[in-house]
């Protein structure tokens, strides 16, 4: 039930506040001693030329007819405070929670379609803990969105393209031998860089290897085609682990055929401009240095395909919104694109959203540098913290069934809660200790708490009728309080582009069951109270998974 709408309703028919300035400004209470929800009075002040105290005390003299849900009202210091009558929320908000079961994706389609570009990975460069952000963030938003009603469409626009690759076939041709893998071609690239400071003419052959690439040329594009097989291969068997998944890995060179089309369009609109041989869109006057287009040997560059990719994509998929889900270090880049976009009259260019995350790196480990070989890759990180979950399960339930594979979604989920858990913008140092402290505010700790519930509900389960007259003091009544706000939460962390408004939620959910369940006999001898209790168990543990489904988070029943 939507309590903030229906009170909302209720304050404007009294008719003693404006309406417009009203709506939006009621929320939930934090502290349960200042009621459920609340209206803070003090943006009314200003045009009702009235103290914020005397504008709730005028509205509360209004409230002699409170809905049937509101226990009292009363205004303090200038705030309204609603209380609701717990017994009539316990039963909404269990009716409402049971009744989505744990089946992810319940709400109905809205109609809506988002694109997310996220992952992204670039070929023959190992998927390292730099690409851990974007893969989850992209993969949770996707999952959020998904189950919001929204159609998604989750793009890895590859990094397939670039003189980068012209390097990597010389290197390959000069030292390479037989079958490749990630970490050979890893080996070629950093050798090139090494020879190449010492020998120029290696980078003449590596453009002419791109120029080869470019033209379509047998040889090299067999050979770079190659490349790619291995690359897609070795991020899928991580994208499998973490439940990643994409409708569309159209990557930079996808859009080759769909340059000239943009550069025709830019000249048309009399947007490009000539600047040492170089084509660029003038910004300065938006505060920005020019966006190049074109390289003064007619090349073009990564947000010349960025721009046809956009345009693509309106096309293809017409958007409501058009995410990227991309380091902080390429704001610039996106702002530059998304303004060019606007300056070709593009109105869509609005929809375009530069989701920006920090960095990360593992505690105890050095910087990272593709060039120079050193890189802490993906997969490593994901396998250690199984190998530590299995050890842990050995010593402290050494009889569980199917460890191995509780061990795989605990150790993954405690790599993605690690990387969720933050605000995305903040740079983070990851930390197999604090990830895999069961106790913490971790992913191990969420599936603690779902497996807690579920050995409950293993004993019994609710059946027929719920006294919800059962469930009203204060710890219980707090559960209560928290899984009425889930959907507003998720819709939030949809909005602000931001799992980690769900992960913080979770957290404190399960918190909040724990100090419940210890302060609560579940099993019990009173019929009556054991059946309400079972009844919020089942509540918690639905929202645990249906939560942590969207957080990329398995959720063993046993562990
Ligand atoms: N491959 C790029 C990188 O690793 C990210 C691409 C992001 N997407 C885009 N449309 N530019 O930095």
């Amino acid at each position: 039930m939507d309590y903030i709408k229906q009170i909302e309703d209720y304050i404007v028919s009294k008719g003693v506040v404006p309406e417009t300035e009203t709506r939006g400004l009621l929320v939930y209470s934090q502290d349960m001693n200042n009621g459920d929800c609340c209206l803070p009075c003090f943006k009314l002040s200003k045009s009702m030329r009235l103290a914020p105290v005397m504008i709730a005390n005028k509205l509360k003299d209004a409230m002699t007819d409170l809905p049937s849900f509101v226990e009292r009202v009363e205004s303090v210091n200038g705030y309204l405070n609603f209380y609701f009558s717990r017994t009539a929320m316990a039963q909404s908000v269990l009716d409402a929670t049971l009744d989505r079961g744990d089946k992810f994706g319940s709400k109905p389609q809205n109609g809506k379609t988002i694109c997310i570009d996220y992952s992204s990975v670039n070929i023959a460069k190992p998927f390292h803990i730099g690409h851990l952000l974007t893969t989850v963030i992209g993969g949770s938003l996707y999952r959020i969105y998904k189950y919001l009603g929204y159609n998604v469409v989750g793009i890895n626009h590859l990094g397939d393209w670039g003189t980068q690759f012209g390097k990597l076939l010389t290197a390959y041709f000069k030292w390479g031998k037989g079958e490749q893998t990630m970490d050979s071609l890893l080996e070629l690239y950093v050798r090139f860089h090494k020879e190449a400071e010492k020998d120029d003419s290696l980078n003449d052959e590596a453009r002419m290897w791109f120029k080869k690439i470019e033209t379509g040329d047998a040889t090299a594009t067999t050979v770079f085609e190659q490349f790619k097989k291995i690359t897609l291969a070795e991020v899928d068997k991580v994208y499998k682990r973490l439940g990643i998944v994409f409708d569309s890995y159209n990557g930079e060179s996808f859009y080759n055929d769909k340059l000239q089309d943009v550069v025709d369009e830019l000249k048309a609109k009399n947007l490009l401009v000539e600047s040492e041989g170089a084509m660029v869109v003038p910004l300065e006057q938006y505060g920005m240095p020019p966006c190049l287009i074109l390289k003064s040997d007619g090349a073009s560059l990564y947000a010349t395909r960025d721009l046809a990719c956009a345009e693509y994509r309106k096309k293809t998929y017409d958007f409501d919104k058009n995410l990227y889900v991309v380091a902080y270090q390429q704001n610039l880049h996106f702002k530059q694109v998304f303004k060019v976009l606007e300056l070709m009259g593009y109105k869509w260019a609005e929809d375009c959203v530069h989701v920006p995350f920090g960095m990360v790196s593992i505690e105890g480990s050095g910087a990272l540098s593709t060039r120079s070989g050193n890189v802490v890759k993906l997969i490593d990180v994901i396998d250690t913290a199984v190998e530590k979950t299995k050890a842990i399960i050995a010593e402290k339930n050494p009889d569980l069934a199917n460890s191995e594979e509780t061990a795989e979604a605990i150790g993954v989920g405690a790599v993605v809660f690690g990387a969720l858990c933050g605000s995305r913008i903040k740079d983070m140092v990851f930390s197999y200790e604090k990830a895999l402290n069961f106790d913490g505010e971790t992913g191990p700790y969420l599936q603690y708490t779902h497996a807690r519930c579920c050995s409950v509900l293993a004993k019994a389960q609710p059946t027929g009728k719920i006294d919800y007259g059962e469930l009203v003091d204060d710890d219980t009544f707090a559960l209560i309080r928290h899984l009425n706000s889930y959907d507003d939460i998720v819709k939030s962390a949809a909005d602000k582009y931001e799992p980690s408004i769900l992960t913080r939620y979770l957290i404190d959910l399960a918190q909040c069951f724990n100090k419940f369940y210890i302060g609560h006999r579940i099993i019990c001898d009173d019929k009556n109270v054991m059946n309400a209790r079972l009844a919020i168990t089942l509540a918690v543990k639905n929202t645990l998974k249906n939560g942590m489904e969207l957080i990329l988070l398995k959720a063993p029943e046993k562990m």
